[in-house]
């Protein structure tokens, strides 16, 4: 790497612990050596789902490995299965519910399988916040009832969570953990020697879900995982792995980050609480942050904004909509039309997102109550 090329890249940081700074996507792509979505894979996925979620057509799932190869043993009759997660450290904010959002839609258009990770022991090693692994407890299972709430199947959903299930992870994991070197996991998480002994295991337990289906099955089953962007590495050195052992490589499918009210650094995150949705805020709440912290590309006085127009494109009332909360692509046509020729105020855009996530808010907080007592439906026993 030459200098200038060194100095470009500290500009932002994505990995599995950090995500900060303004991202440049394509760099990151090129960086991670993931390949572009292209109009030839959303034709060739259309050719199965019928239509194309939002957030293919509108390249939130942007990037991928191996799709092609998913679908060509889909079409010779070997099916996949469907792998991701979720590291429980706090309350469930819509940010993380992007990539969950759209699994549900691969799991109910493709009609296959999904396995649910639910971290508990990954948030215990990498975080100070926690003394004992039973203070995951509350969350995890909070967590878990978010998840259920979004609507996935249970015939079809297993969710696992790291500590309960043990013994199987622990098992598929040392072939995995016998092929990793220190060196790998230093250069691909940028560990160095003071990083605790757990952290340096993590992730070939992270790994072991995208091979579980062929131990269970007894042969190999492909396994594609929709995750954001920033567990690529993890599943970089499952590729490199797993092969080695005598499974498929994964595949996977990757969304971008879903940006924080501030518009600030990247993501949305739990240590900016402020700029956070929850999925438990009420509509006050809801109405109060995006009023309040939602930034604004629109102009200083209502006159100018109607005379210069505003930005959608540094809008975060009308990014959210594009990205979640607005599929119909010719409502979001106008919507950015009208914003951009001044016809549509700031005050405006917020008002129809408070209306759309207080909607959304509404359904999964009335399912997650009538869900409370299924979580035994959905879990796996060692
Ligand atoms: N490490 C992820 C997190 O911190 C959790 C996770 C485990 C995951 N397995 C995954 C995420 C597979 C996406 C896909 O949230």
């Amino acid at each position: 790497m030459t200098n200038s090329e060194n100095s470009e890249a500290s500009d932002f940081v994505v990995t599995p612990w950090e995500v900060s700074g303004k991202i440049d996507y394509k760099r990151l792509i090129q960086k991670f050596g993931t390949q572009p979505i292209n109009d030839e894979l959303l034709e060739r996925i259309k050719k199965h789902t019928g239509d194309l979620h939002h957030m293919l057509r509108r390249n939130i799932f942007f990037t991928h490995r191996d799709m092609n190869w998913i679908l060509d043993e889909y079409e010779k009759g070997n099916p996949f299965y469907l792998y991701t997660g979720r590291g429980p450290s706090g309350q469930v904010h819509l940010g993380h519910t992007v990539t969950w959002e759209f699994t549900r839609w691969l799991q109910e258009k493709f009609d296959v399988p999904l396995l649910f990770q639910i971290t508990n022991d990954e948030k215990f090693l990498f975080s100070d916040k926690f003394d004992k692994v039973s203070d995951l407890d509350q969350v995890t299972r909070e967590n878990i009832l978010d998840i259920i709430a979004l609507g996935f199947d249970s015939k079809n959903t297993k969710i696992m969570i790291d500590t309960d299930n043990a013994k199987t992870l622990y098992n598929a994991a040392l072939p995995i953990a016998k092929k990793i070197t220190f060196s790998t996991v230093k250069a691909s998480f940028g560990f160095t020697n003071s990083n605790n002994i757990g952290e340096i295991f993590y992730t070939a337990i992270q790994a072991v879900p995208a091979i579980l289906e062929s131990i269970w099955e007894g042969r190999n089953v492909p396994c594609l995982i929709p995750h954001a962007i920033d567990q690529d590495p993890h599943f970089r050195v499952a590729r490199d792995v797993l092969p080695k052992i005598g499974y498929y490589k994964p595949a996977s499918i990757q969304n971008s980050f879903f940006p924080g009210l501030s518009g600030e650094d990247g993501k949305m995150s739990s240590s900016r609480a402020e700029t956070a949705i929850y999925m438990n805020d009420t509509p006050k709440q809801v109405k109060k942050k995006v009023n309040k912290y939602a930034f604004s590309g629109g102009q200083a006085t209502i006159e100018e904004h109607r005379k210069l127009g505003g930005d959608p494109s540094v809008d975060i009332a009308f990014q959210w909509l594009y990205q979640f909360f607005e599929p119909n692509d010719d409502k979001i046509k106008k919507l950015e039309e009208d914003y951009r020729s001044g016809a549509l105020l700031s005050g405006e855009m917020k008002a129809y997102l408070i209306e759309k996530v207080n909607a959304f808010l509404k359904i999964h907080q009335e399912r997650k109550e009538k869900v409370k007592d299924n979580i035994e439906d959905y879990l796996i026993s060692d």
